[in-house]
């Protein structure tokens, strides 16, 4: 069927983080301005209808009305589960995984979280490459543990971000080093790392014995004419972890359909001994089933959609703001945007934005807080009038050009 992604679908009273939660906004201190008039396109939530196979299983559930403690589990009718979930990655990545290897999580930092728990003790070093996905840092800093950035560098200067392999050796190799969360794809450069990269990344974590943590959320939200790669499958996989999810390819992430691949037996027997054991809840198992199985369609045309915006957007600011500097992102439905050509500081964009302009996007520091300045995220998966809306009000606050 064709699904129509310009639909105006008004989002507001839904408890919807992105449209609603005014207080998470202030407490992350994001903007001091939220109100009805607010466009918000600072956070990785799609505001698309769910592909019609979702929507079935659901009404399912709903039908059945039962909502009882829920597992899925190999053999028996847990099998359609792994099925799905090892399908999906065999015909879109060619990656072979197995039911033993796949361990059900609510939520992808949730998954991130119980491996730093399960695999390093407080004190110890976890590395990130920044800029990158604001929560990496927040929760290796809950957890009591250190962060040790190697940063991606801009080389050209031209938003292409690699990995500086000296440094990222130097700070593997610190004794206190003991784990490193990889963003592939990442967000927020949008890089799909090569499998050069990824071998070397790999090579080094394991000549030093850094365990790695792959969150590859974003793998199935490819530009076209790119490809990705799992980690695990290019490097093989010992010593890595790798944590999938429905809940960006599908936009379900309330429902928090995250699954786990562990195919290191070492690490697999670890993480069993050492994380709570998790349910997934009926509307979960059902989604990730239907979408697996049945959502191509519809996600081969949103990434027609998502290709569409992110030109539409690309396009605007070189005609109309030709100071911002956006390098197209491989993958990710994400932005990166340099305003630093404007002079003026973080503040002062944010205040034309934010403010002025009343849209909502993500600032820099968030992601970088040493070199993020100057830098703006945004995430278009919305409708392209209300895109545009927003390039606009922007726009009307930066009449320099
Ligand atoms: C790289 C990355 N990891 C994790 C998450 C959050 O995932 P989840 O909602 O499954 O915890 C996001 C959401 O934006 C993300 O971009």
């Amino acid at each position: 069927m064709k699904y129509d992604f310009d639909e105006v679908i008004d989002r507001h009273n839904t408890f919807s983080m992105k449209w609603d939660c005014r207080e998470i906004h202030v407490i992350l201190g994001i903007t001091p301005r939220f109100d009805e008039d607010t466009i918000p396109i600072h956070t990785a939530d799609m505001d698309f209808r769910c592909c019609e196979p979702i929507q079935r299983a659901l009404r399912a559930v709903t039908d059945h009305n039962i909502y009882g403690y829920t597992g899925v589990f190999p053999g028996g009718y847990g099998q359609t589960y792994y099925d799905a979930v090892i399908g999906w990655f065999k015909r879109r990545h060619d990656w072979d995984i197995k039911a033993e290897e796949i361990v059900y999580a609510n939520g992808t930092m949730e998954a991130i979280r119980s491996c730093i728990e399960a695999f390093t003790e407080p004190g110890d070093g976890i590395m990130i490459t920044r800029p990158v996905y604001t929560p990496f840092t927040g929760t290796i800093l809950k957890t009591r543990r250190e962060v040790v950035n190697s940063p991606l560098v801009d080389r050209e200067g031209n938003g292409f971000y690699e990995v500086d392999y000296e440094d990222f050796e130097a700070k593997a190799a610190l004794p206190s080093t003991k784990m490193f969360l990889l963003c592939s794809p990442q967000n927020p450069t949008g890089r799909i790392f090569t499998d050069e990269e990824l071998l070397k990344m790999a090579e080094i974590c394991r000549r030093h014995d850094v365990l790695i943590v792959a969150d590859e959320i974003h793998g199935d939200l490819i530009r076209r004419g790119n490809v990705f790669h799992p980690i695990a499958k290019v490097a093989g996989p010992e010593g890595i972890i790798t944590c999938t999810a429905l809940n960006k390819t599908f936009n379900i992430a309330g429902l928090q359909a995250t699954n786990i691949v562990i195919q290191d037996p070492a690490l697999l027997d670890t993480y069993r001994k050492n994380a709570n054991f998790v349910l997934p809840n009926p509307f979960t198992a059902a989604a990730t089933v239907a979408a697996y199985n049945e959502g191509e369609e519809w996600l081969e045309q949103l990434i027609d959609y998502l290709d569409d915006n992110i030109d539409f957007v690309i396009d605007f600011f070189r005609e109309h703001m030709p100071k911002v500097k956006i390098r197209r992102p491989e993958g990710t439905y994400i932005l990166w945007m340099d305003f630093r050509d404007y002079g003026l500081t973080g503040d002062e964009i944010r205040e034309r934005i934010y403010e002025k302009a009343n849209v909502m996007l993500e600032s820099g520091p968030q992601f970088d807080p040493e070199r993020g300045e100057g830098f703006e995220r945004m995430c278009v998966p919305t409708r392209r009038s209300l895109l545009k809306e927003a390039l606009e009000r922007i726009a009307a606050q930066f009449p320099e050009g």
